[in-house]
C-alpha cells in the first residue's frame, strides 16, 4: 500500500509532466487546440506525487482540479509551454503527457470580421518540439518519456517517435476507439528493448502502473 511505504520510491526526485491541449490564437476571440481532456497527464501527475516525487506539472487550458502535492504552472499556447518546461528544469523525470498543438497560427491583433474580405485563410507556422528540445539538452531528464498518441499502425509510429524524439520511452496511445475524454486508456509501453502491451485499464491505474515503472527504472 502506497501511503504506507517508510520512505516512498521517488522521495527527492523531482518530476515534470506536461498535460493538457495547448490553444493558439488565430484572434482574440478564437484558438485552433489539439483534442485532449487533460486526465492522463493530471493522473500521471497524482501517481507520481504519491510516490514522493516532487512534481511540477505544465499544464494547458483543462478542466481538472489540482492533484493534492503538485505544484501546477497554467499555460497556453506551445511557446508558453516551452518556455515553462525550460524553467522548471532541472527534472530526474519528464513524462510530456500533453497535445502539444503542432502549428500556431500568425494571429491577428483584432477580431477577424466575417464579410467583406471573404473567408480568411489561417497561416500556420510550426510550434517548437518541446520533448525533442528537451532530449538534447544539456539538462535533459535522466529518464525522459513521451506519449503518442495513433489511429493506426500504433507500434509502427510509436518506434519511428522514440528514434526520433530522442526520449527513453514512448506510451503509446491507440486513439482510435473512444478514448479522448474518456476514463480508460490502453497504451503500449515503448522502449529500445521492446514492446509492453498493457491491459485497458481505468487512467488512474495506468498512471500508478506507469509510476511504478518508473520508480523501477530508477532504482
Ligand atoms: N510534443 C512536444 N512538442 C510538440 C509536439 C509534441 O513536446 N511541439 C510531445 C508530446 O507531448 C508527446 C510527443 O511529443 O509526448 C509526441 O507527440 P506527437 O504529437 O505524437 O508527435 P509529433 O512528433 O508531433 O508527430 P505527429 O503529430 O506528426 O504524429
Ligand atoms: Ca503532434
Amino acid at each position: 500500500v502506497e501511503g504506507r511505504e517508510a520512505r516512498p520510491p521517488l522521495t527527492g526526485k523531482h518530476a515534470l509532466v506536461t498535460a493538457g491541449p495547448t490553444h493558439e490564437p488565430i484572434d482574440p476571440v478564437r484558438y485552433i487546440a489539439n483534442r485532449s481532456s487533460g486526465k492522463q497527464g493530471y493522473a500521471i501527475a497524482a501517481a507520481l506525487a504519491a510516490l514522493g516525487a516532487r512534481v511540477t506539472l505544465v499544464s494547458g487550458p483543462v478542466a481538472l482540479a489540482t492533484p493534492p502535492g503538485v505544484t501546477r504552472i497554467d499555460v497556453e499556447t506551445a511557446r508558453e509551454m516551452a518556455a515553462a518546461v525550460e524553467t522548471a528544469l532541472p527534472a530526474d523525470i519528464a513524462v510530456m503527457v500533453a497535445a502539444v498543438a503542432d502549428w500556431r497560427v500568425e494571429a491577428a491583433g483584432q477580431k477577424i470580421k466575417k464579410g467583406a474580405a471573404g473567408t480568411p485563410a489561417l497561416t500556420l507556422v510550426e510550434n517548437p518540439d518541446i520533448l525533442a528540445t528537451l532530449a538534447a539538452s544539456p539538462r535533459r531528464p535522466t529518464l525522459l518519456i513521451g506519449f503518442a498518441a495513433e489511429t493506426e499502425h500504433v507500434a509502427d509510429h510509436a518506434q519511428a517517435k522514440l528514434a526520433r524524439k530522442g526520449c527513453d520511452w514512448i506510451v503509446a496511445n491507440d486513439v482510435s476507439g473512444d478514448v479522448m475524454g474518456g476514463d480508460t486508456n490502453s497504451v503500449r509501453i515503448v522502449t529500445r528493448d521492446g514492446i509492453e502491451e498493457w491491459p485497458a485499464a481505468a487512467k488512474a491505474d495506468v498512471a500508478a502502473r506507469l509510476a511504478r515503472r518508473i520508480a523501477d527504472a530508477l532504482a
